[in-house]
């Protein structure tokens, strides 16, 4: 039975990354999957998440399994990191979490919820998205239609044409939104923007479903969620799938968090009984250990002033190494790179062809999506000269 199976090609992203680690240029430039790296290239343990782990293994007294729905002190945290200390969906109790793994297993989580309330729900994503909402959401049966997003020639996202294509959702559809730092292109609404697809959505009568990995990578932890929190006060549910993968660092530990905004405390209690019975399907009960660690620095104000500094040192980081590429790219190829400074999070398009990629790859050892995407936090002091040029002698 087994034999007739035939080896599949690697994920696009892993594949790359891996292929750009077996490479053995000295020279080489990892732009690949998006995980935040340091000047030394390093993806570091941030202090905060060290000091916990350190507590957690002297004080833990068991490893039986979790509560079903997760660790009380992690939901409690998330659910006032993204919705906000005064939110008044909270006040009222009519938001509903659980604990998944990782943001992939949050968004799976939704689309559960998604099918099991409309099986016959299509599910509208940006075009471009992230390539894996594909297989997370479509997986569960769901349908997918696409709203026109990223203007590869304005480098800039296209709202009118957005607009336009979310005219056709209607109730029974879902739009999924990319909270911040969209991924591939950080291109990000504004918060006007975010308010016009809020009306729509009120009016229209769909469900938001917003991929919230990033809060924290774009202009600071309470900015990036602006958005999601302006559509929380003005439409009557909404989904969101989080991550502590980039803002905690916690990305093998696998922690995030399906929440659900509701229209009142049953539907909320409704709708986690759903999830839990969904998980059970699929995992049974999230894994501990990177919750654990999140749940105290979120319940510690110790801990979270120290995560909440580390993290806003590498949030200018990033914004400085925007600014940075985008100097040496000008200087380099005498073109306009703007678009990378006024872009958001880990990625950027680049605005190069597939045979412009393929050539950095091949010839100078720089790995970037074949759509040309770039994690803007693998560029470093070291590599930035080499990158510019590289980048400039393709083009
Ligand atoms: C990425 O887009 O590179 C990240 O979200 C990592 C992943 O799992 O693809």
């Amino acid at each position: 039975m087994l034999d007739k199976l035939e080896r599949l090609p690697a994920d696009t992203i892993l594949g790359l990354a891996a292929a750009c680690r077996a490479d053995p240029n000295p020279a080489k430039v990892d732009l690949t999957i998006g995980i935040y790296m340091d000047e030394q290239g390093l993806c570091p343990v941030f202090e905060a998440v060290r000091q916990a782990q350190q507590a957690l293994v002297a004080e833990e007294l068991t490893k039986a399994y979790m509560p079903p729905a997760g660790d009380e002190a992690f939901i409690q945290g998330m659910q006032r990191l993204l919705l906000g200390e005064g939110s008044s969906a909270l006040r009222d109790q009519r938001v509903g979490s659980v604990q998944a793994p990782g943001g992939c297993g949050a968004l799976r989580i939704g689309a559960e919820i998604i099918r099991a309330a409309a099986p016959d729900a299509r599910v509208w994503v940006s075009d471009p998205t992230w390539p894996v909402h594909f297989p997370l959401l479509g997986s569960v049966g769901l349908r997918f239609a696409t709203y026109r997003y990223y203007d590869p020639a304005g480098h800039d996202v296209n709202f009118d044409a957005m607009v336009e294509d979310l005219k056709q959702a209607t109730a029974g559809d879902v739009v999924l939104l990319h909270g911040c730092c969209h991924n591939p292109c950080g291109a990000d609404l504004s918060l006007e923007q975010w308010a016009v697809v809020a009306d729509m959505a009120a009016r229209q009568g769909f469900t938001p479903f917003i991929d919230f990995a990033y809060q924290g990578l774009g202009d600071g932890l309470e900015q990036d969620a602006a958005g999601l929190r302006l559509m929380v006060e003005r439409v009557p549910e909404l989904i969101v799938a989080a991550s502590c993968s980039k803002n905690m660092g916690l990305y093998r530990e696998r922690v995030g968090l399906a929440l659900f905004v509701c229209r009142d405390e049953a539907n909320a209690q409704a709708l986690v009984s759903q999830a839990l019975v969904a998980a059970r399907r699929i995992y049974s009960m999230p894994p501990a250990h990177g919750a654990l660690l999140a749940g105290r620095i979120l319940s510690s104000p110790a801990l979270t002033s120290s995560w909440r500094s580390e993290l806003e040192a590498m949030c200018r980081r990033i914004n400085g190494l925007r600014s940075g590429l985008r100097l040496k790219l000008e200087q380099a190829s005498g073109r306009d790179f703007g678009f990378i400074e006024k872009e958001k999070g880990m990625f950027s398009f680049l605005g190069l062809s597939t045979e412009q990629a393929l050539r950095l790859r091949r010839d100078y050892s720089v790995y970037m999506l074949d759509s040309s995407r770039i994690n803007v936090a693998g560029v470093n002091a070291a590599n930035i000269d080499y990158l510019a040029r590289a980048v400039a002698a393709v083009l």
